[in-house]
């Protein structure tokens, strides 16, 4: 089947499914609590019995690791925490070989203030890299140059004593923003994306790339009506979503232009989200080639949310681009927290796993939803996220950053030592080892949808219309030449129906594994959040 839609000219980053790694948190193979590179490779078993077609590592170069390896310090190599070159050309070579392609983070917008570049930058005002970084004389009263602010808190500016003169940080202090209007930083940055993708690297996932090109001027941002105070109190006219970082999108397009089949999906973080903004980056399939769709993210559990949200992302996808959709990361809590339930929690979770594999776009699965793992309760003495100390230990990201519970046990078959953050309760009975012998488990439910939609081109490709079901129903239609699916998912309390159209049932399955398919579609009947995914007659 995979041959046949490889003929079909199957392209791996926009029919298949890619699966995110969090490293610090995936496999520690030495013992040390903390994820590394040689950890992934022993767990691509595991990825292949999943199905999935890519996995994005999460940062795993050289940092100081304030904000876990989003403050770079060496884009070109790998840090000794997480293994070296050499761990990470194995790790490609078997994953390759395996058919599962691998793509990296860049962080274009800010490096570490360790990095050797922001060393030199912050030695003297005439230094050769000084203009590398954002770097301003302070108002006549000392104070910054303007009123922007971090996102982790406090203004953007950091006043360094030896030059006289501020730096500029979208982020932690120790996150120097990178000028992008320097050729000289563009083309280094280019050249890093050089280096990996020569090494075999299959794309990049780019981080908050709305935030590469500011005003030049450097003006204020205007406060917005809602009076909050710091970042989300301005709108950010001058300090993101600059109309500069199209030109500078379509300058790194053409470096993946040169190496077929390589990707890019960009992190579009608006402080006030707007999915036409973050369909713009797509350009006219110049810019990037996904831009992550956080809709689903912030909404609430119902039907007619899910329904707006798909049709306002898929209405906004430009001619020729591709849409995309996720439900977890590293940043948001996990949705199986999210709209947890006493009851159906367990159920919603899997028809969330039905309608992410089912959409038209691309899914990015968070490493864990496949065994429906929840957020972790970390205590206080025990959280590692900046955010938890710069802005409110309430905004702290620990909890979605748990330890993947591959068996039940003292360190969850993650790590043989005391693990960087503990294992959230529950992983004795939720783990990937007890769940792999169960075949009603969520990790086969994920899996039987991933080989389902790799089997069925509708699904992995085809076209999208609603059809036509009760108010907390969810039911959609896709076809592709010579390939047809219905969907129907319930996700409300009660039992509901939708009538799709009606046709003889070839295959399909159903949310609540172990229910029988109907012999055709038609009007189906389904229980408080299940659901049924069916593929019939052409
Ligand atoms: C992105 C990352 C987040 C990080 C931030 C700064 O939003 O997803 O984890 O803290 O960028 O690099
Ligand atoms: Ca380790």
């Amino acid at each position: 089947m995979a041959a046949t839609a490889a003929m079909a000219g199957r392209l791996w980053w926009k029919h298949g499914v890619i699966y995110q790694i969090y490293p610090r948190s995936f496999m520690d193979s030495n013992g040390d609590g903390i994820g590394d590179l040689d950890g992934i490779r022993q767990r691509l078993d595991h990825l292949s019995f999943l199905g999935v077609d890519g996995i994005w590592i999460s940062p795993c170069f050289p940092s100081p690791m304030k904000d876990f390896g989003y403050d770079v310090s060496d884009y070109c190599d790998i840090d000794p925490m997480f293994g070296d070159l050499a761990s990470f050309d194995r790790l490609l070579a078997e994953a390759h070989a395996r058919d599962i392609k691998v793509i990296l983070d860049w962080v274009p917008n800010h490096t570490s203030d360790q990095h050797a570049w922001f060393l030199e930058s912050r030695r003297s005002v005439k230094d050769p890299k000084r203009d590398w970084y954002v770097w301003r004389d302070p108002k006549l009263d000392g104070s910054p140059p303007n009123n922007w602010q971090a996102i982790f808190g406090g203004s953007a500016w950091e006043w360094d004593t030896e030059t006289g003169q501020y730096y500029l940080h979208s982020f932690l202090t120790e996150q120097p923003d990178l000028n992008w209007r320097n050729p000289d930083v563009e083309a280094a940055m280019h050249d890093v994306l050089h280096f990996w993708l020569k090494r075999g690297v299959d794309g990049f996932r780019i981080d908050v790339i709305h935030k590469i090109a500011k005003d030049p001027e450097l003006r204020d941002n205007p406060l917005h009506e809602n009076g909050l105070p710091g970042y989300l109190g301005q709108i950010h006219v001058n300090d993101e979503d600059h109309p500069d970082v199209h030109g500078m999108l379509r300058s790194i397009r053409r470096v993946f232009d040169r190496y077929p089949e390589r990707m890019t999906v960009g992190e579009v973080a608006l402080s006030h989200p707007d999915p036409a903004v973050t369909a713009s980056y797509l350009g006219k399939g110049d810019e990037l080639d996904l831009a992550f769709n956080f809709s689903f993210m912030l909404g609430p559990w119902t039907a007619a949310d899910y329904r707006r949200e798909i049709d306002q992302f898929l209405g906004l996808i430009p001619a020729g681009c591709w849409p995309d959709w996720v439900l977890s990361n590293h940043d948001f809590a996990r949705h199986a927290s999210r709209h947890d339930h006493p009851e159906l929690g367990e159920k919603r979770a899997r028809v969330a796993a039905a309608l992410m594999l089912t959409l038209r776009g691309t899914p990015f699965l968070y490493y864990g939803e496949e065994i429906g793992m929840r957020d972790g309760v970390i205590p206080e003495d025990r959280m590692q996220d900046p955010l938890a100390w710069t802005i409110h230990p309430k905004l702290s990201r620990d909890p979605e950053r748990t330890p993947m519970q591959w068996a039940g046990g003292a360190g969850a078959g993650f790590s043989d030592g005391e693990p960087w953050l503990p294992i959230a309760d529950g992983h004795d009975q939720r783990n990937v080892e007890t769940q792999r012998w169960d075949p009603g488990s969520m990790l086969h439910l994920y899996r039987d949808l991933i080989a389902l939609r790799r089997a069925t081109p509708a699904l992995e490709g085809g076209s999208f219309d609603w059809v036509d079901s009760d108010t907390d129903v969810l039911a959609w239609k896709r076809r592709a030449p010579g390939s047809r699916a219905l969907v129907a998912l319930n996700l409300g309390e009660a039992p509901a129906s939708a009538r799709l159209p009606e046709a003889r049932v070839t295959g399909g399955l159903h949310t609540a594994h172990g229910s029988p398919l109907p012999a055709r579609s038609g009007t189906v009947e389904l229980q408080p959040c299940e659901g049924l995914v069916l593929v019939v007659e052409d």
